[in-house]
């Protein structure tokens, strides 16, 4: 366990240079690598980086393997909320992973039953080289709402209040926004190899620092990225750092 590597950037094109350096150096290692793509809006350019690198020839995703970090429930399969689309749409398809290289969160039958398999199968393919993680404004990863313990299983969630109101500007309002979802563990989460937090924008500057710089616990779930088995790199723009 170290302290995290804080990285403050400019802006929005920044960080996503920088996100890509991390996630092209990992990716680029030698033998196959299991990654966790977050979705939201704050990898997105990120994302388009790395495939703009692909497409240069800079790196090679035919080694990645993805697992899915969360995903709400109660939708059709083909429902435009689905985050599983969102993923296919920045990640998978830029990055030309193959279908069998990818697998799903449970989401229907019993899910909660099908998530401790999902666990149990995902440590024994020895578990997670990348994280790559946004921060919600209330201090969820994926959809590990506050409080959430830091050995917490993958497993189903009602969404707070608060992860409701900020996801409405993804499906236009807080009534289109499911209220339960199915989140990958913070116990997995932290014993990845290496974890990547993205963090951007003015509205993440009281997160961030309690995060960062507050009391480690339930209440504040990224705190516990402080406490973390990899390494962890922390990627911020100078208006979530500062607060401007
Ligand atoms: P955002 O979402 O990247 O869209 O801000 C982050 C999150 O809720 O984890």
């Amino acid at each position: 366990m170290a302290e995290p590597h804080l990285v403050v950037v400019d802006d929005a094109a920044w960080l996503a240079r920088v996100g890509a350096d991390v996630v092209a150096e990992v990716v680029n290692a030698n033998g196959p690598v299991t990654v966790v793509p977050a979705t939201g809006e704050t990898p997105v350019g990120m994302y388009a980086e790395l495939a703009a690198r692909r497409a240069r020839g800079e790196i090679d995703t035919r080694g990645v393997s993805i697992v899915q970090l969360d995903e709400y429930l109660g939708l059709e399969r083909d429902d435009r909320r689905a985050l599983f689309g969102w993923m296919d749409r920045t990640v998978l398809e830029p990055l030309a992973i193959a279908d069998e290289r990818v697998t799903k969160l449970p989401t229907e039958g019993d899910v909660d039953a099908a998530c401790a398999v999902f666990d149990r199968e995902l440590d024994a393919r020895g578990g997670i080289d990348l994280a790559i993680l946004g921060l919600g404004t209330n201090g969820h990863l994926g959809f590990n709402e506050p409080p959430s313990a830091a050995g917490s299983s993958t497993r189903t969630i009602d969404l707070t209040p608060d992860t409701i109101a900020a996801n409405a500007r993804y499906w236009g309002s807080e009534g289109d926004v499911p209220t339960r979802a199915v989140t990958l563990g913070l116990r997995t989460l932290l014993d990845a190899r290496r974890i990547l937090l993205l963090v951007g924008g003015a509205s993440k500057h009281a997160i961030v620092r309690r995060a960062l710089e507050g009391p480690v616990g339930e209440d504040v779930p990224a705190s516990f990225v402080r406490q973390a088995r990899g390494s962890v790199t922390v990627v911020v723009d100078r208006a979530a750092w500062e607060g401007e």
